[in-house]
């Protein structure tokens, strides 16, 4: 990755052992957080007024957990990842696969220039081959229009990148057969996700196009689609980098390999495949202020493009005693505009992130994105996942019957150890360790 931040390492042993106020403390340092930037991390940063201009109809706040993904090398440079999400396991998973890939020379990424298409939908055409004339005899016209709306947009960058004509059949058994002409236009749209824009041009269009053809216009609108904007993402990890306490790493590498061939066969599989893959992205997305339906959208239906819902990555391991990863998918993400202008705890996840172009945050998100896959298939084919997520709850459970400071993850052990993960249970041992008849 050609420009990224603080020349810092993302590698922070412990960090996760210490108190929250702590880590904040610590990040700050590394990406030099103001008083201000760090009070909005601390308290979540949108206020009531903030909010009421961001919604309809505002009565509070809703605040959730940002977590720190630590660890994460990408393209031979550290990245500290903020994720904002309610699982447990997921910044936990990421940051183990980073300090395991490192050892290895991290995740390589690319990401396609940030390309949307914005669509103009005429509806019922009675004549097909007419409309269609009509629009390509006034191509140029439409291209010029579309070129010269957005002039900000060209000065950093970005701007229009062509258009194509489609005639849809609407065929649905039992219905009669209608014809829809379709304009896709296509807007660079730099450092923006881009609805925005994509969405007045669509308008605009719009009215040029009823113009041109005499025809009523339907939808105007960008296709979450976003198959010109992909990040991809990959990984090579020898075999002995996956050991386990109780597998060696070959066998890992070869089941973790044979869970993706269960998801390429099978879309019931797939669908809880990607899930885990975006139980990452969409951390970051919601960190980032950025749009997390947008992106779900475009993940799942760029994963049934063949037509067949397909996982979207792969993992293979290879004669050479390695597992190779790879995921490729939609990430129309931006780091101007929107949400990312105005609230403040997403204006100080992005310094975290030392972010300069959105290209280096779809390319970030891909590697997340894989990396929580990797975490998630490494567990599901060895231990299961409720190992780790049971450890966490028992956190919880040890907190809810009142220990504090030391006698949480002594009795985070004896919760684990016993198998009993129950608030009773939890409470007569904590009664136990207080009055001296247990360990805790
Ligand atoms: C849970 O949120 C995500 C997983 O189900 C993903 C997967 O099964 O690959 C663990």
């Amino acid at each position: 990755m050609q420009s990224m931040q603080h020349k810092t390492t993302s590698r922070l042993p412990g960090f996760f052992k210490l108190p929250p106020a702590q880590r904040l403390e610590r990040v700050s340092e590394i990406a030099h957080l103001d008083h201000a930037q760090q009070r909005a991390l601390a308290e979540g940063g949108a206020d009531l007024a903030m909010a009421d201009l961001m919604i309809e109809n505002v009565i509070g706040l809703f605040t959730m957990p940002l977590g720190l993904g630590v660890n994460l090398t990408i393209d031979g440079q550290d990245v500290l990842v903020p994720m904002v999400v309610e699982e447990p396991s997921v910044v936990a998973a990421v940051s183990n696969v980073g300090r395991l890939s490192r050892q290895c020379g991290g995740f390589s990424t690319e990401a396609d220039p940030p390309v949307m298409m914005g669509q103009v939908e005429i509806p019922d055409v009675p004549d097909p081959a007419t409309c269609l004339q009509a629009l390509r005899d006034h191509t140029r016209r439409l291209q010029r229009m579309a070129d010269s709306m957005l002039p900000e947009l060209r000065r950093h960058g970005g701007g229009f990148r062509g258009l194509e004509l489609r005639l849809l059949k609407y065929d649905e058994p039992g219905q009669e057969e209608r014809h829809h002409v379709v304009l896709d236009f296509f807007l660079d749209c730099a450092d923006a996700m881009g609805a925005n824009m994509i969405n007045t041009v669509a308008e605009a269009l719009g009215d040029e196009i009823e113009a041109i053809t005499g025809l009523r216009v339907g939808l105007r609108i960008l296709s979450n689609l976003a198959d010109r904007r992909l990040a991809s993402a990959g990984i090579s990890i020898p075999f002995q980098a996956l050991s386990t306490a109780e597998l060696d790493g070959s066998q890992v590498a070869r089941q973790i390999a044979a869970a993706y061939r269960f998801a390429w066969a099978d879309p019931y599989r797939a669908a809880t495949h990607n899930k885990g893959i975006m139980n990452g992205i969409d951390a970051v997305a919601l960190a980032t202020g950025n749009d997390w339906r947008a992106l779900e959208a475009g993940a799942h239906a760029y994963a049934a493009r063949t037509g067949t819902y397909r996982p979207l990555s792969s993992w293979r391991a290879t004669e050479d005693g390695h597992l190779v990863g790879r995921i490729r998918l939609p990430m129309a993400v931006g780091i101007v505009g929107g949400a990312t202008r105005s609230h403040p705890a997403v204006r100080a996840n992005l310094k975290i992130m030392g972010l300069r172009r959105a290209t280096e945050l779809a390319r970030i998100m891909a590697a997340v994105g894989l990396a929580q896959n990797l975490g998630a298939l490494k567990a599901l084919a060895t231990t299961g996942i409720q190992r780790g997520h049971m450890r966490l709850h028992a956190r919880n459970v040890a907190v809810q019957a009142g220990a504090r400071g030391t006698e949480i993850p002594l009795l985070v052990n004896m919760l684990s150890s016993e198998g009993d993960f129950s608030l009773a249970r939890a409470t007569v041992l904590l009664q136990q360790a207080r009055s001296g008849k247990g360990s805790a």
